[in-house]
């Protein structure tokens, strides 16, 4: 177990430590794992190429100490306590040892389908343990997992398949989410039609027993797959550095790209910032309501709680089905003890109404959490009141797909909490603010762009096949500076708090989206001709999107066109990616070179139109007066 800060003071002493030696500090942390090979060094870097390296020359593997360290110790412990869709079905209890008895089956099947070290594994499954399952069974085996969140379209889908040349699709009949039940294993079948070359089979998990058509050679049944297979499975020991998984994630342009992690330094940063951020105790139940598709679950749902020996609460359903108290319910019934959600969600049931907390017994909860956008002061108060009763700390955790753990963080009953706020770095992060002139600003009180300075072990490596790319996106902005994306402030005393992306990437329900992506999505919708896509202000997403939107014909049936266009998103993205409003336009302003201003489309989206800046210098000024007009009526 790596070292656990017990106040603040030892905080603010381990900070100081991590800082100055952040070799010797990770090293400690790294020593409290099972190693089968030492490593010679503790880290290598630059972020020029990028290249770095922790744990050099280590070798190990990560489900050994998920699983195998904790057979002895707490066998019989639940590992996975799974709560399904629907509301009173019997939730299942998974132990370390039945835990461990699935991934080494699954591993020994995976292996029979010809899976060996270093392939690609794509996994497109609802919120099942056999996601759970899967990933770990992919690790265990040294093959690389890629999971792409069953939200996704068939078209997305196969881009991801196609990016990363995944030998094997793992994927499920149907997924119960809500009142939905999602044809997914249909979906798969519609994305191997679109070309997928690489992929030789497809393993389908039984999980609501619904029609689906296999295809002979290609597909075969989970429950066959597994058959006859031994429930041990010598873990394949790899590098520190060799590959662990690939997440596909949304950039300001371009097709989303394959976020690289690895073995060692990612094993090590999930238990610790697990471990100490929420403040984990022996015996607690910890939910995580992300889904296992994002980096969120990845870390804090399977990796990160196992590594520490916890039950990691895992929810099939969606916040309000069969209604508004569905969270407050599972809480109460398994006296959930760390609760970690997104503001989304939060606002969401804050608007259902105080009814649905109020009557439940949520007296087990300790410690709250919330990460994937900046929370609004209401919800963070609501969250703190109504749920918390004003006796859990609140934990706003910031960071990303590519940091691979929470970076900068409040330590649950540890260090001081300021709402809206991030707050403090967790040891070995060193963040800093830049000025559009990639200057480091100084001081307090100040605002500018979010950069880290120094490496930490779960820093992306680089994206799946494209390395230049990696290099471009975040280590070529400011020399020598890791570049987030995001902007932020730090207060008077020194505490960050997190402003929100300063690139096109918009966060909608706190999901990463780029607005290229959705433009090219509806420019594939019959009769556009151009679009533009910009975020603005959504009271319960967080943010919204707003297309603007030239029709090569007149539009007389504004709510076909609407909905031809969402379709279209829907097919090519994902529901996730729909716009919440659009506007047909004559005209888009733009630059004399003919670059979109953003910047106009922007304020008009957010209904600020009062200073729209100086526009006689675009090409088309005459455009912005109407745009203004026609989205004043939406
Ligand atoms: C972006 C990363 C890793 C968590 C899930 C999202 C935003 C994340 C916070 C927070 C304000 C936040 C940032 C970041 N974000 N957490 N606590 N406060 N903003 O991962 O999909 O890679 O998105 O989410 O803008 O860059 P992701």
């Amino acid at each position: 177990m790596t070292s656990q800060i017990k106040s603040f003071e030892d905080y603010q002493e381990t900070y100081a430590r991590s800082v100055a030696d952040p070799e010797g500090f990770w090293a400690e942390q790294a020593e409290t794992f099972t190693w089968r090979k030492p490593w010679r060094q503790s880290l290598k870097w630059n972020f020029r190429e990028p290249r770095v390296k922790w744990f050099v020359g280590g070798r190990l593997n990560i489900t050994e100490n998920c699983l195998d360290r904790h057979l002895a110790t707490r066998g019989n412990q639940v590992a996975l306590l799974f709560e399904p869709n629907e509301k009173g079905a019997r939730a299942r209890k998974i132990t370390y040892k039945q835990l461990y008895g699935l991934v080494c089956q699954f591993a020994n099947a995976l292996k029979a389908q010809g899976v060996k070290k270093g392939d690609r594994v794509c996994i497109y499954m609802p919120m099942t343990p056999e996601l759970a399952v899967a990933v770990l069974a992919c690790a265990r085996i040294g093959a690389v997992h890629s999971v792409v969140f069953a939200g996704f379209s068939a078209i997305s889908l196969a881009d991801r398949i196609k990016d990363a040349q995944a030998k094997v699709v793992l994927t499920s009949d149907y997924n119960a989410r809500g009142a939905k039940n999602i044809a997914v294993k249909a979906i798969v079948d519609e994305a191997l039609a679109l070309g997928c070359d690489s992929v030789e089979h497809v393993i389908v998990h039984q999980n609501t027993g619904g029609a689906v058509t296999m295809k002979a050679g290609r597909d075969i049944w989970w429950h066959e797959a597994v058959k006859g297979r031994r429930r041990t499975c010598k873990p394949t020991i790899v590098d520190s550095e060799d590959m662990l998984f690939i997440l596909y994630t949304s950039g300001s342009t371009g097709k989303p790209k394959g976020v690289v992690h690895t073995h060692g330094g990612y094993m090590v940063y999930t238990e610790y910032t697990f471990r100490n951020v929420f403040q984990y105790q022996e015996g607690d139940i910890y939910w995580c309501t992300a889904d296992i598709g994002w980096i969120t679950g990845h870390s804090y749902i399977v990796y990160g709680p196992l590594l520490a020996g916890a039950t990691s609460l895992m929810f099939e359903g969606v916040p309000t089905y069969p209604d508004a108290g569905r969270f407050w319910d599972i809480v109460q019934r398994h006296k959930v003890n760390i609760f970690y959600t997104a503001p989304t969600a939060i606002r969401a049931l804050m608007a259902a109404g105080d009814q649905w907390v109020k009557g439940r017994r949520m007296s087990s909860l300790r410690v709250l959490g919330t990460v994937g956008e900046p929370i609004n002061e209401e919800a963070w108060h609501w969250y703190n009141e109504r749920v918390g009763k004003k006796r859990c700390p609140i934990v706003d955790t910031w960071w990303q797909t590519e940091t691979g753990g929470i970076m900068i963080t409040p330590l649950a009953g540890i260090t001081p909490l300021k709402p809206c706020y991030a707050t403090y770095p967790m040891p070995g992060i060193q963040p800093c603010l830049v000025d559009g002139n990639g200057n480091e600003i100084e001081g307090n009180d100040v605002e500018g762009m979010l950069c880290i300075k120094f490496p930490w072990p779960s820093i992306l490596r680089t994206t799946y096949g494209d390395h230049e790319r990696c290099r471009l996106t975040y280590f070529s902005t400011f020399k020598n500076k890791y570049f987030t994306g995001d902007g932020a402030r730090r207060d008077a005393n020194g505490l960050y708090r997190i402003i929100g992306r300063v690139d096109d990437v918009i966060n909608v329900s706190g999901h990463r989206i780029g607005t290229a992506e959705v433009e090219d999505a509806i420019n594939k919708a019959p009769n556009v001709v151009e679009s533009a896509v910009v975020g603005y202000p959504h009271d319960i997403k967080g943010q919204g999107i707003f297309a603007y939107i030239i029709s090569s014909e007149p539009v007389e049936d504004m709510a076909a066109f609407k909905s031809s266009v969402l379709n279209t998103v829907i097919r090519v993205i994902g529901p996730i990616a729909k716009p919440d409003k659009v506007l047909v336009v004559p005209g888009l302003p733009k630059t004399r070179s003919g670059k979109i201003m953003r910047r106009i489309l922007r304020k008009i989206a957010e209904g600020d139109t009062s200073n729209l800046g100086d526009t006689s210098t675009l090409l088309n000024p005459e455009v912005v007066d109407t745009i203004k007009d026609g989205a004043q009526r939406i």
